[in-house]
């Protein structure tokens, strides 16, 4: 069985990946952390009640960071083009859900849990990396009880999504980005370079929601907006299922080609939230800030098919 704490900023692809998760038979759900990101915090953690509301899902819930880890920025606004303006498709989710909250802020939560169950948990970011990142500088030895880290974010061989250089969950708080590729903990990226060839068509869509199953229903209805965004705006017809992908990774990770080596964010300027990796092994530079940094591993293939039959059938 999986441990996973999922930290994530639902979010229509967010909200995909917490059925997923939710439905996996080989995974458990210990906690949900939010943060801001796709829409406020404030929102992100409204959305979370309202699905584990629906979905009956009971794994905590627990509020995390509504800015940047230097407080200077907040939710993106350009977020709501691609999740409407209450981050799941304007579906008229009720202003306040009544679900039990942790008390706990979510970086607590997380340090909490993964010392409760050391060696066992996998952190699962599809949201800014800033809960993460506040666990670290709050607690810098309890990095060492995580099992794995995954993250959806970054793009390596490809352009970003919110500049060339930058993907979303990177772009929207590089430091605290950076802060969780330099820790000393095994992470693994599972950015554009394999999220964008995962597209789950709206066929596909349409012939899970015609199975009957009550709870695909409503994430079909909550993902039109996003659907409506990729055809008019990327051109394709179907959504990129990024956060999901990075939770098959848990799972399936013979699905993925990976490739090691040091990462490091720019933080600041033009390609500000880029993702960098330097090789492994082989060429030595004179000097980088990527030296005497920890290993990562980046994705940079993926059996795209399958991963969606992956997420079918969960
Ligand atoms: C990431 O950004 C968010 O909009 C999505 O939920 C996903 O986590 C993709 O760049
Ligand atoms: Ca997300």
């Amino acid at each position: 069985m999986h441990k996973v704490i999922f930290d994530t900023d639902p979010g229509v692809d967010d909200a995909m990946a917490l059925l997923f998760l939710h439905r996996h038979p080989e995974i458990e759900l210990l906690g949900v952390t939010t943060v801001f990101g796709n829409v406020g915090v404030d929102l992100t953690t409204r959305n979370a009640q309202f699905l584990h509301r629906e979905w009956e899902i009971t794994a905590p819930v627990a509020k995390g960071a509504g800015a940047t880890l230097d407080q200077t920025r907040t939710d993106d606004c350009a977020a709501s083009v691609v999740h409407g303006a209450d981050g799941l498709g304007n579906i008229g989710v009720p202003d306040v859900v009544e679900w039990p909250l942790d008390p706990r802020p979510a970086y607590q939560f997380i340090i909490d849990t993964v010392r409760e169950n050391p060696g066992e948990v996998t952190l699962i970011a599809v949201g800014r990396m800033t809960n993460l990142a506040l666990a670290v500088q709050a607690d810098p030895e309890f990095a060492g009880l995580v099992k794995e880290v995954i993250v959806m974010g970054g793009a390596f061989d490809v352009n970003g999504n919110v500049t060339p250089a930058a993907e979303a969950n990177i772009h929207g708080d590089p430091e605290a980005a950076d802060l969780i590729f330099i820790t000393p903990w095994k992470v693994t990226i599972v950015g554009l370079d394999v999220t964008m060839k995962t597209i789950m068509s709206s066929q596909d869509l349409a012939e899970m929601v015609a199975a009957g199953d009550k709870s695909v229903k409503l994430l079909s209805d909550l993902s039109q907006y996003y659907i409506d965004f990729y055809r008019n705006r990327v051109g394709i017809d179907g959504m990129a299922v990024h956060d999901s992908t990075a939770c098959v990774y848990l799972v399936r990770p013979d699905l993925f080609t990976v490739r090691s080596g040091p990462v490091r964010v720019v933080c600041g300027g033009l390609a500000d939230g880029e993702t960098i990796q330097a090789p492994d092994s082989g060429r030595k530079f004179l000097g980088t800030a990527w030296d005497g940094q920890p290993s990562q591993w980046a994705c940079t293939g993926v059996q795209a098919q399958s991963v969606l039959e992956v997420i079918r059938a969960a």
